[in-house]
């Protein structure tokens, strides 16, 4: 299929355009680098020996991105462009709402204009908000305790009403659970910009010697050895996943949202252990207070991803471990 990628040139993007390239899809990609560089995707054309259309530009800029529809006529778009930063939706919320919703809005009307009727979008595990219980389904309340969050949850309403007003649509929400790990060909991988928020890309670059040590927010929760425990994703199950969640869009109609994660969870300390077997370096750490927002577990049922796109994650902690530490060593700055 021909198939539209916003923020193409990301983390989880340029790992998914890998992916679809495999499989024989055309790709085209539209990302402003706000938090990439076009080298992901000259080290994704190498990997795959395929070519992908590069287009930039803002998704909130119209003309430019009504060009690519017209020029490419996709017939699926994967929709990853936005910011995804927690901390900094709290300072700049309205930047939030621009970008991810308005950027949204934008997208569906020209999807809409152009006769494009199929759409899979990167939601979070974040639209939950705290678990009421574990592990946590679909059907769970949805109530994000942040701004960010709260740009998913919309977003995924607004899908939810255009796709019930277009007939023959489909739209696949994708609630990612904590997506980590890189190729494994150390080619492509994570490459936060700044001090990384979240606790993988952190203990890579301990691990590298770029930090002195790692912070653990807390070691006083309800959990196995007190630290927070989540449902860490493979980023290359989460790329195939991408793939079933195209191939059901083309041959199903109606509005799915879908949590992908394992199923099983691991704490920091694990997470901490994980690594330090793969690189064979010590990951020196201080326990610190909690950070706030934080919730002790945070578990995927996994079930509706198997039942209706046929997709299971594969991959463990170990191979999470030993495909980021295989990124960063190969990469220690990043691109
Ligand atoms: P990323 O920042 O690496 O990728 C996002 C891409 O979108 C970047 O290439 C960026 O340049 C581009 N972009 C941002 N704003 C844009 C705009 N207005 N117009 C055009 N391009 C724009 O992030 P990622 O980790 O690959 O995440 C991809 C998607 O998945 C995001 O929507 C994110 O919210 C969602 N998600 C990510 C995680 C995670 O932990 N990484 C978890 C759940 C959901
Ligand atoms: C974070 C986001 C969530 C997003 C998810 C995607 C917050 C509050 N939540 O989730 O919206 O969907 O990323 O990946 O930012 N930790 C440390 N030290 C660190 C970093 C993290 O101990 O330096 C701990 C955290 O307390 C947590 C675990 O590691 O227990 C995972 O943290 P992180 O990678 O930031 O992910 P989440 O907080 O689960």
């Amino acid at each position: 299929m021909r198939v539209l990628v916003t923020g193409g040139a990301g983390y989880i993007g340029s790992h998914t355009v890998l992916q679809l390239l495999r499989e024989r899809h055309e790709v085209l990609v539209y990302d402003n680098f706000s938090n990439s560089a076009p080298e992901s995707l000259r080290r994704v054309k190498q990997l795959a020996n395929a070519d992908v259309a590069l287009r930039e530009g803002d998704i909130r800029d119209g003309a430019a991105l009504g060009a690519s529809f017209a020029e490419f006529q996709p017939e699926i778009v994967v929709h990853f462009a936005g910011l995804k930063a927690v901390g900094e939706s709290t300072e700049k919320p309205l930047d939030y709402y621009s970008q991810n919703v308005s950027g949204s809005l934008e997208l569906l009307r020209l999807m809409t204009q152009h006769g494009c009727k199929r759409i899979v979008f990167s939601s979070s595990a974040t639209v939950y908000g705290d678990a009421h219980y574990l592990p946590i389904d679909e059907s769970h309340v949805l109530q994000p305790t942040n701004p960010y969050g709260r740009t998913k949850h919309f977003i995924e309403e607004i899908i939810r009403d255009w796709s019930a007003s277009v007939p023959g649509s489909c739209a696949v929400l994708l609630r990612y659970f904590n997506p980590v790990g890189a190729d494994a060909s150390g080619r492509i991988g994570e490459d936060p910009m700044g001090i990384p928020n979240n606790l993988f890309p952190y203990i890579a670059q301990v691990a590298v010697g770029r930090r002195p040590h790692l912070n653990i927010f807390g070691a006083d929760y309800d959990t196995r050895d007190g630290t927070g425990e989540r449902d860490y994703i493979h980023v290359e199950d989460l790329a195939r996943a991408h793939f079933a969640a195209i191939t059901y869009a083309a041959k199903s109609h109606g509005c799915e949202a879908i949590n992908i994660g394992t199923g099983k969870s691991a704490t920091v300390l694990e997470m901490v252990k994980a690594f330090e077997a793969a690189s064979g370096r010590k990951i020196p750490y201080q326990i610190v207070d909690r950070r706030a927002g934080d919730v002790a577990r945070m578990v995927a049922d996994a079930g509706k991803a198997e039942a209706l796109l046929g997709w299971k994650a594969r991959l463990t902690i170990a191979d999470m471990a030993a495909t980021t530490w295989n990124w960063q060593i190969n990469n220690p700055d990043g691109y």
